[in-house]
């Protein structure tokens, strides 16, 4: 049974249900102009954040909202496996083809310290889902997608801060499956110019979580990204007031890991701007040195904040008395990812002006008023 057509523009947002999805989807939401469509393993997120970004985009409706406008917060949720790409074609035939005007691909395995273990998995779901994707897209007639990439693609960059332009050199196999994915994507769109656009949005260190304090960033499993590990320790989540700093031996002010920190509504923000440039009209590809329609964008603040620097704004936010160990450095770590934004300001129109510390109020806002997150699947 194929959905009616519809006036909304329907987007599919892979890994819809985790942090940086959840936080995307409610910011379609918000522009009143899509209906999301969103699939999700739940390998690392739980089905009750949809649940939530919803109930915050209506509780956020005016009054007298239009039928259309209460559509704009249903979710169609699916879980589904991208490895699998059965799984996709059944989510993209309830549309029919055409039925979906773009997707945001999010979805994927983002430990780096992981990757180094476990590089088949990663290669799998990163590269080959990416692959599976992009090939079902091309049979149902959807041929734009903005992609989630990651810093982590420049390795130790020769040059802080970083623009679009330093050579990709990954050191993680997990930075290895977004060069790969990026690259991918680059390839088809110089193989078909007329048919596919693209954009690739290389995250920094996305941090926080919706002021509201409804929705947020709730790992499974022991956090081992450092801001929610920090969130977990102060709410109790974690039994341990010791941080383990990861080296701080580093070529950095304080010797331990610099790494540029962006809200992650400022984050979600830019992944409106870059799908509303693959639209007919956009300007983004005009100076493109080929007839390919790709481009890739730092999304960072271009300030950069060392670990110590985050532990003290979250001792500020949370009131917690951290104390602090260093042990060895982390496999894949590299000493300083700090974005160099102008060209995303630029052409994308992107800036990243929430501070630090709003980061890490809103970070524990959220964790305070849920110390077991979303607590369930
Ligand atoms: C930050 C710093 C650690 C934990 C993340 C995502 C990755 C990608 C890039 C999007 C590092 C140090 C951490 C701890 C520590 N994002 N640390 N003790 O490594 O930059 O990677 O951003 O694609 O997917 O994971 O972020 O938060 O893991 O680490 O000392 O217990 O904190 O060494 O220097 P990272 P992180």
């Amino acid at each position: 049974m194929v959905e009616a057509p519809s006036p909304l523009k329907r987007v599919l947002v892979t890994g819809g249900a985790g942090y940086i999805g959840s936080h995307v989807v409610y910011a379609l939401q918000n522009t009143r102009r899509f209906k999301v469509i969103s699939i999700d393993n739940h390998h690392n997120s739980y089905p009750k954040s949809l649940l939530r970004v919803s109930q915050l985009s209506k509780s956020e409706l005016p009054e007298g909202a239009s039928a259309q406008d209460v559509e704009t917060t249903e979710i169609d949720a699916h879980k589904c496996d991208l490895t699998q790409p059965e799984q996709i074609r059944q989510v993209f035939q309830k549309y029919g083809k055409a039925g979906i005007w773009g997707v945001i691909h999010i979805a994927a395995y983002k430990a780096v310290g992981e990757s180094t273990e476990i590089p088949l998995t990663y290669y799998a779901n990163n590269v080959g889902a990416t692959v599976s994707l992009l090939q079902v897209m091309a049979e149902f007639e959807c041929t734009r997608i903005v992609y989630s990439s990651s810093a982590t693609v420049y390795g130790i960059p020769p040059i802080i801060p970083i623009p679009e332009t330093t050579r990709l050199q990954a050191e993680s196999p997990y930075g290895k499956t977004k060069v790969m994915a990026e690259t991918i994507i680059q390839d088809l769109c110089q193989a078909e110019p007329e048919r596919w656009r693209a954009i690739s949005l290389r995250y920094f260190n996305p941090a926080g979580a919706h002021p509201s304090g409804v929705i947020g960033e709730d790992p499974r499993g022991r956090p081992g990204n450092l801001l929610p590990l920090l969130a977990h320790m102060a709410v109790g989540r974690v039994k341990e007031d010791k941080l383990m700093v990861f080296g701080n031996d580093y070529p950095t002010p304080d010797g331990t890991c610099v790494r540029d920190y962006l809200h992650v509504l400022d984050l979600a923000s830019g992944h409106l701007l870059a799908l509303d440039a693959l639209a007919p009209g956009s300007t983004v590809f005009d100076n493109c040195p080929t007839p390919a329609r790709v481009k890739a964008f730092n999304l960072g603040k271009g300030k950069g904040m060392s670990v110590y620097q985050i532990v003290e704004a979250m001792r500020k936010a949370t009131g917690f008395d951290y104390k602090t160990e260093v042990i060895g450095r982390r496999a894949g770590d590299v000493p300083d990812l700090t974005a160099d934004p102008a060209l995303a300001e630029k052409e994308l129109g992107f800036k990243a002006d929430k501070d630090l510390d709003t980061m890490c109020r809103d970070l524990w806002n959220w964790q305070s008023k849920n110390p077991q997150g979303y607590g369930e699947d």
